[in-house]
């Protein structure tokens, strides 16, 4: 029994401008395609799509993402920044620091695995909570629309993961033993958005960066980066002003990457 209901997300939502205009679907392929769908026909900024259930749900480096009907979340939300087309990647980080912050609402200690992965350390192992999917259209030379695809697994059990491709997941109820309202963990993820999406637009990047780096599970980690075509292990060391990860390899090199190769 899916027990996702529309009125109950339309409350925890409130007045917050995420969320303004809220469609709640039984399934759907992405609720990022549906969101583009309803981006082509005119919806507005802060349009929120919910899905009960996800046929085609979609990571990053075209993965899969496998989302649980009953116990999980599946959302996009449709955002019409007014800024320039530069800033597009840095809407990841955004996102991030938005689901983290309602993830810590549930109790629940978790850090940011840069750039789109909220992760938890079980044991000495990071294990996934959720992920996001930003996918922008730009035009000229600025954001046309940008869709956050956001994906948390809420209530399903650990043992109920099937083994996938990268760093393992792993659940809120999982790790705090608890149930999770997901129509207020929806709510919660909306109102943080709002929050960071107005602190970045006000203040810019620079304002996201200190938090990004306190909450960051990559620093001093271990990381796998292409430079040119060869591929090096190196360490992450800071993130930069620009939201890309700086690493430094063997020699003392730093290199900035924007995508990480591995995971
Ligand atoms: C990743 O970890 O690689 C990103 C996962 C993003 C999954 C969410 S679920 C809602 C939205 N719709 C999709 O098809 N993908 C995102």
């Amino acid at each position: 029994m899916n027990d996702l209901d529309r009125d109950q997300i339309a409350a925890a939502i409130g007045d917050c401008a995420i969320g303004c205009n809220l469609a709640v679907v039984d399934a759907t392929t992405s609720t990022n395609d549906l969101a583009v769908q309803l981006a082509a026909s005119g919806a507005p900024h802060g349009t929120l799509v919910v899905a009960r259930r996800q046929t085609a749900g979609r990571g990053r480096r075209g993965r899969s993402w496998w989302h649980d009907p009953d116990r999980g979340i599946a959302l996009s939300v449709l955002l019409r920044p007014t800024l320039p087309a530069h800033c597009a990647p840095e809407l990841v980080h955004v996102a991030a620091l938005a689901v983290d912050d309602a993830v810590h609402g549930c109790r629940v200690d978790s850090r940011i695995k840069w750039p789109n992965d909220i992760v938890i350390e079980i044991e000495g192992t990071w294990r996934k909570l959720a992920g996001m999917l930003v996918e922008s259209s730009l035009r000229g030379s600025a954001i046309e629309r940008a869709i956050i695809g956001i994906g948390c697994n809420v209530n399903t059990p650990a043992n109920a993961f099937a083994s996938a491709a990268g760093i393992r997941p792993t659940s809120l109820a999982a790790v705090s033993g608890a149930r999770h309202d997901r129509a207020a963990l929806i709510g919660a993820i909306c109102h943080r958005l709002e929050h960071w999406l107005v602190r970045w637009r006000d203040d810019g990047f620079a304002a996201l960066r200190p938090e990004l780096v306190r909450r960051s599970a990559t620093l001093g980690q271990p990381v796998r980066i292409a430079v040119g075509d060869r591929v090096v292990d190196g360490t992450a060391i800071d993130i930069a002003a620009d939201g890309t990860l700086v690493v430094e390899d063997a020699a003392g090199q730093r290199v900035g990457m924007s995508q990480p190769l591995d995971t």
